[in-house]
């Protein structure tokens, strides 16, 4: 993704350890892909958007742990690769299997929802425990490079995927914009690169598709008014920032030709963990007849679990984030305010679950398919 003329991803190794030739987008220097060390590891910190675009160098899996914490890098598919990375600073630091998985426990421990953190430290784990302590920087760095570069090949094809979703739709209304509706932000500062959801509207929009979005602002912590909304506007995307309650309003007037969010964890049988209110979207979608449709790489994809109301952990966090609001004022100064009732309990929880039956579909890097156990096991016979 470019921003100001400058190719990024959300997470980076110095270019020491990309080759040339490779494919890789990078930048001409200065840039955040410039020659560097060859093993630190920078993220855009997340915080800090879409106020100031700040790169963060760490160096410590202490470091990488405290980033996801706090949302520094957030979104599924971009946490488990700053995991990874997470994994190869450890493995650097101190090789020992003692050390290794104390620090793999660490960084599992910083988010419960999303299964990719999971994912990407066990895939880590099983490549690092059948190599001897001397390869394990070296072998890690190359895994967790790995996991980055399939990452955005994945979000690029599920681009594809669901771009045809959108030029269908703009076969039905030559005339007009086609509308789409996003919750939260699934776009490429939620994963290495591309992103989930937006993938598709970025693809249609490259395409020449007239598209437009609407973006529910997502609070408490507001990714869509301040990420989605952000990078639609960075890549030249026409869209409107909307109360994330006017949602069924615009289903109701015809508003929305379709909705497409990201997820955090899918199960077995398709339902849907996503950024909370993404449930109460899906039953305005149902009522009103609009294709609800989830974009998510395989890495998501939690086999372990049927049942995603009973069984996905869901991540409880500071109810600050609900009774404070931070933005900037008009003379540029960013602030924290409060604004619930002094005193005011407030409860937070991050994520709900979608039930599959209100999902129209999933897309995924292997082409679209029904939220059910038989519509996932046909996409993926080899993992199922
Ligand atoms: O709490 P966040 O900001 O990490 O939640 C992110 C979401 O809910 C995204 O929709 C999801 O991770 C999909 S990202 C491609």
């Amino acid at each position: 993704m470019r921003v100001d003329g400058v190719w990024y991803r959300s997470v980076w190794v110095d270019q020491a350890n990309f080759q040339p030739g490779d494919g890789l987008p990078r930048s001409t220097e200065p840039g955040p892909m410039e020659p560097g060390d060859g093993w630190s590891v920078h993220i855009l910190d997340q915080t800090r958007l879409p106020w100031a675009v700040e790169i963060l160098r760490l160096t410590e899996v202490g470091q990488i742990a405290h980033a996801i914490r706090s949302m520094q890098v957030r979104g599924a598919p971009l946490i488990g690769a700053v995991a990874a990375y997470g994994m190869a600073l450890a493995v650097r630091a101190d090789a020992s299997t003692e050390a290794m998985e104390r620090d793999a426990a660490l960084l599992a421990a910083t988010r419960p929802t999303a299964i990719n953190l999971r994912w990407a430290i066990g895939r880590m784990l099983t490549r690092l425990r059948n190599t001897e302590a001397a390869e394990r920087a070296r072998v890690a760095y190359a895994e967790a490079a790995l996991i980055a570069d399939e990452d955005v090949a994945q979000c690029e094809a599920i681009g594809r995927h669901g771009a045809a979703l959108i030029e269908a739709a703009a076969a039905q209304a030559p005339d007009r914009a086609v509308n789409v509706l996003t919750h939260c932000n699934a776009g490429w500062l939620a994963t290495v690169d591309w992103g989930t959801a937006l993938a598709p509207i970025y693809r249609a929009h490259d395409q020449g598709i007239d598209v437009h979005v609407w973006v529910d602002e997502t609070r408490p912590r507001n990714q869509g008014a301040a990420l989605t909304a952000w990078e639609l506007g960075a890549h030249g995307v026409k869209h409107t920032v909307v109360a994330d309650n006017a949602g069924g309003h615009l289903m109701q007037h015809g508003k929305v030709d379709l909705a497409i969010v990201g997820t955090d964890r899918v199960t077995r049988t398709g339902d849907v963990a996503n950024k909370i209110g993404t449930y109460l979207k899906a039953l305005a979608a149902h009522d009103n007849g609009v294709p609800f449709w989830v974009a998510l790489p395989s890495s998501t994809i939690d086999w372990m679990v049927g049942d995603g109301v009973a069984e996905i952990p869901i991540e409880e966090r500071d109810a600050t984030e609900v009774t404070d609001v931070t933005g900037r004022t008009a003379d540029g100064v960013i602030t924290t305010v409060r604004v619930a009732a002094a005193g005011s309990p407030a409860a937070n929880p991050a994520f709900d679950v979608t039930p599959a039956r209100l999902v129209t579909g999933l897309i995924t890097e292997r082409g679209r398919c029904a939220a059910s156990e038989a519509g996932l096991a046909g996409m993926f016979p080899d993992h199922a």
